[in-house]
């Protein structure tokens, strides 16, 4: 937990303090590094496989990051790239094969696929237990259940960099706004858990909800997960809260956030621009990919 926390009082600032996202990546890469290396000294080299479908540039340098990630960190990363033409039971084939290797402990199918392919669908044929992002419906239901499984990335990234910046989150109002499949919906499910980090009274809000700056407005952190570009304004934030950017779209290589940098006038701490939410997400899929190896190997 970094030196300088942030009081539990909701209090008025000029500037907000930074969450940044970095450090806390650089600490779970830390432990992960650590684990691969106990892994490997026990004579298991973790393994991470990563599919690629199509050629699009932005996927295909999301892959590359993660690569030289996994590298860096000890773990073998076995790649298959398939051509923008593939089936669904092209790509389903490779999920499978690597299912049923047993070297293989983790595996990633980078988002987005080509238009006449079915994510959801070849997300379910992948093995539970070497789901990476946390995203299969078992995973999501062990998560509602409050069971061990890997926890969807974005969403536990966001909870590690709060317990890192020392924001505390138990017994306080958390609103969420989105509750889509990848963020909103799993991190109310998370931050609403009976932990320490978590523990929280979680709103969520949406388009159902015409007048969600009402609710917005009384959180004490407040967490976007839309995905379109300035929706959370000064107006919406309370005086002194910490908000959270977790959604953004991407207009070619521009990255646009959920939040307005004018936020950081009414907020008390607020994540910044860019190297805030992102990093902490890849650091948890590797954290997921070193437990899958753990798991495996009957250590976990
Ligand atoms: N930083 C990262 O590492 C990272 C990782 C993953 C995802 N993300 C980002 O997180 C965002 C959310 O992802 P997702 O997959 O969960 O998104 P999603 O499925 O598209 O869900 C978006 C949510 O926002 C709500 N919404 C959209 N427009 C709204 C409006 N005008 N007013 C109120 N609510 C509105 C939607 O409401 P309805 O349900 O009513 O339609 C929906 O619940 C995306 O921008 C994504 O790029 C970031």
């Amino acid at each position: 937990m970094s030196s300088s926390a942030v009081s539990s009082g909701v209090v008025s600032s000029g500037t907000a303090r930074l969450l940044p996202g970095g450090p806390v990546a650089q600490q779970v890469l830390g432990e992960v590094a650590a684990e691969v290396a106990a892994l490997r000294a026990a004579g298991v080299t973790p393994s991470l496989a990563t599919v690629l479908v199509g050629d699009d540039d932005a996927s295909a340098g999301y892959i590359r990051i993660k690569q030289r990630q996994a590298a860096e960190l000890g773990f073998a990363s076995p790649h298959v790239h398939l051509a923008a033409s593939a089936s669904q039971a092209d790509l389903h084939r490779v999920i499978e094969e690597f299912n049923s290797d047993a070297g293989v402990h983790g595996v990633l199918v980078q988002h987005p696929i080509p238009g006449h392919l079915d994510y959801d669908r070849a997300l379910q044929v992948l093995d539970p237990d070497k789901d990476v992002d946390g995203m299969h419906p078992v995973n999501m239901g062990r998560l509602a259940l409050g069971l061990p499984g890997p926890l969807p990335c974005t969403p536990a990234g966001i909870e590690a960099l709060l317990a890192f910046h020392g924001v505390p989150v138990a017994g306080r109002e958390v609103v969420v706004l989105g509750r889509g499949a990848t963020l909103g919906r799993p991190l109310a499910m998370l931050l609403a858990q009976k932990r320490p980090t978590a523990n929280a009274a979680v709103t969520v809000v949406h388009t159902g909800v015409a007048d969600w700056p009402r609710y917005t407005r009384r959180a004490e952190i407040l967490v976007a997960a839309v995905g379109v570009p300035g929706i959370v304004r000064p107006e919406h934030v309370r005086a002194g809260a910490v908000v959270v950017g977790g959604g953004v779209r991407y207009e070619g290589r521009r990255l646009l956030p959920d939040v307005d940098e004018s936020c950081a006038q009414v907020a008390g701490a607020i994540t910044p621009r860019v190297g805030g939410v992102g990093p902490t997400t890849v650091a948890m899929l590797f954290r997921n990919a070193v437990a899958a190896a753990r798991r495996a190997a009957g250590l976990g």
